[in-house]
């Protein structure tokens, strides 16, 4: 498989069985392939944004935590609690060698999440919430676990953000009082090596 096709691969997956398999069959390769053939920035980007509005010691949940990208600059700015949640056991294994994450959870945006409402201080939540991947209805559960006050951050995709749901769910979230926005980023390009055509924005919410 070219490198190149990996993303595609991915999301081309038919159901979440089979998105899981594909991680974890890639988990291995991943932060090496994304560095070298795609220049993959989003995790910055989004801990850029999500560090000016959550303190050091907030107990954060790192969404489709991957191999743990974002955990792994998280720790580097002094966040101390972190929990890793995938639907993909490989790449949680992978997250785990980081050795930044305290807690590990096989888990699928979606579905119900097993945590208990009010959990975290934030969630952080980079390249998963996209097409094949987690929907828009993942939303209303990251809202119910992060406490009154708490923040949520994600990268997102323009088109999926017009296309598929994401829009009306965030205005819904808002007009129920749920959350309110604070801040929105510029487009930029998430993978400006190996698809300089994919741009993703960073949204900042307050949990109400
Ligand atoms: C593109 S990777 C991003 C990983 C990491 N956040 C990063 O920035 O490198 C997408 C991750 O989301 C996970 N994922 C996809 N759909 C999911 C779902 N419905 N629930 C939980 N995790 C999911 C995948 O297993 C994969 O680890």
């Amino acid at each position: 498989m070219e490198n190149l096709n990996k993303v595609q691969w991915v999301y081309s997956s038919q159901n979440n069985q089979e998105l899981a398999e594909r991680y974890d069959q890639w988990a291995k390769d991943y932060d090496a392939d994304l560095d070298q053939d795609f220049g993959w920035i989003a995790p910055q980007r989004v801990v850029d944004f999500f560090s000016k509005h959550v303190p050091k010691d907030a107990r954060i949940l790192d969404a489709g935590a991957g191999t743990g990208l974002a955990g792994e600059i998280l720790s580097s700015l002094g966040y101390g609690e972190i929990v890793a949640m995938d639907l993909s056991q490989g790449m949680l294994d992978e997250a785990e060698k980081k050795g930044v994450y305290q807690e590990f959870h096989r888990m699928v945006m979606g579905d119900t999440l097993d945590f208990p409402s009010d959990s975290f201080g934030a969630v952080i939540t980079v390249g998963v919430l996209t097409v094949g991947h987690a929907p828009a209805s993942s939303l209303d559960e990251l809202v119910r676990v992060t406490r009154p006050g708490g923040h949520i951050a994600f990268s997102l995709r323009p088109d999926v953000y017009e296309n598929d749901g994401f829009k009306e769910k965030q205005t819904e979230l808002e007009s129920a009082g749920k959350w309110k926005v604070v801040e929105v980023s510029e487009p930029f390009q998430a993978l400006p090596v190996g698809e300089p055509d994919v741009f993703h924005q960073v949204w900042v919410y307050r949990v109400s």
